[in-house]
């Protein structure tokens, strides 16, 4: 049987440097685990700009559509603010995105005990947290049409239209549900249904796959503002979280801060099962690619690490290995190991990217 294949796509800024460390880890798995990939990598977002002048080649996104799961970095930086927004870094993500048909995007927010007094809420309020967003991620305001800018009565007026249909609806709604049910089995689902149709059609769907077919799963719902409020209030009343495109961005960003830094957070976003079963996926840390430390190896690698665990448990069926490489992380950080985004008030000299990827495979080596 060949190797599973994973497309690297490390993109812009931080992005090739957090990325470098997943690929030691990758060789790790391979040489201490027997578990290797064949690894081939391309160019995404301002990167891939600058080589072919588009975000992301038609050739790049063959190979993407090709593996068995695309890992990538972040896109974006100051450089490419002016481009024409058709082919800003942004694009390529999204094209990956939706020509993959990757809906359910899986966006954890856990935090680890070692870090529970670097979030910007009390201790007791995040200590413990672990929950999950599943973001819908092919359609909704990112994609719906009519949408652009065009003048109406001498003035400029800009659209974008909210759109859903029943059936991405409906498939978001149950990888919420399957999810749970591996989880506490609870789903919060979150829309504007008090001032939104496509709102009130996406709590009408999500109640009737709820009564099908997943009666046994406990499921609320709330508006999204509410939820935002919730979410800062006592976030550990949630297990899964359903929303939208929108919405999902916002909240996952806002859960994510809950755990501490934005360095730590991984994200799976899964589409339909391809010919061999595995999903088609991609794997990406939910932190952009901070052009104000790029270059300078201060970057966290744990959110794109993370990533990569979340690789092996949703697409390879590895979830011993990927509880491995949790735990090696687990591990560092209760050790005391910090990289310059997880320096308390108490200072001390922080972590390089490289330093922490060093640490973390010495505490894999220990795992064995
Ligand atoms: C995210 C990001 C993206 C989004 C950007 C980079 C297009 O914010 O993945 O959350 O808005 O979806
Ligand atoms: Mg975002």
């Amino acid at each position: 049987m060949s190797n599973p294949s994973l497309l690297i796509l490390a993109g812009d800024g931080i992005g090739p440097e957090v990325m470098d460390e997943v690929k030691r880890i990758i060789s790790w798995f391979g040489d201490k685990r027997d578990l290797t990939f064949d690894v081939s990598e391309d160019l995404v977002g301002g990167a891939a700009y600058d080589a072919h002048g588009v975000p992301l080649h038609d050739d790049t996104m063959a190979k993407a559509q090709a593996v068995d799961a695309v890992l990538l970095g972040a896109v974006g930086g100051p450089k490419y603010d002016d481009l024409d927004f058709s082919v800003k870094p942004e694009r390529g993500l999204l094209r990956l995105r939706k020509e993959m048909d990757l809906f359910a995007n899986l966006r954890p927010a856990q935090c680890f005990d070692a870090l529970a007094d670097f979030s910007s809420l009390k201790k007791d309020i995040v200590s413990g947290l672990d929950i999950m967003i599943v973001r819908e991620l092919t359609s909704g305001v990112y994609f719906g049409e009519p949408r652009g800018i065009h003048i109406e009565d001498n003035m400029r007026v800009g659209v974008n239209t909210q759109r859903y249909t029943e059936a991405e609806i409906e498939r978001a709604a149950r990888a919420a549900f399957d999810l749970a049910r591996k989880r506490n089995n609870k789903v919060c689902s979150m829309e504007k249904a008090n001032v939104m149709e496509s709102g009130i059609l996406w709590r009408d769907v999500v109640n009737e796959v709820h009564q099908a077919d997943y009666a046994d799963v406990a499921l609320s719902h709330m508006y999204a503002d509410n939820g935002a409020m919730q979410l800062v209030r006592a976030p550990k009343q949630f297990d899964v979280i359903l929303t939208d495109n929108l919405f999902g961005d916002i909240l996952s960003d806002c859960a994510a801060m809950l755990t501490g830094s934005l360095g730590m957070l991984p994200s799976a976003s899964l589409g339909l099962p391809m010919a061999n079963g595995r999903p088609k996926a991609m794997y990406e840390p939910v932190h952009g690619s901070a052009p104000d430390i790029t270059g300078q190896g201060k970057a966290n690698p744990i959110a794109c690490i993370l990533s990569f665990a979340m690789a092996l448990r949703y697409s390879f069926d590895e979830g011993a290995e990927a509880d491995r490489l949790e735990a090696a992380i687990e591990k560092v950080l209760a050790d005391g190991a910090r990289t310059g985004d997880l320096m308390g008030p108490e200072g001390g000299t922080p972590l390089s990217t490289t330093q922490m990827g060093d640490v973390i495979l010495e505490a894999l080596d220990a795992s064995l």
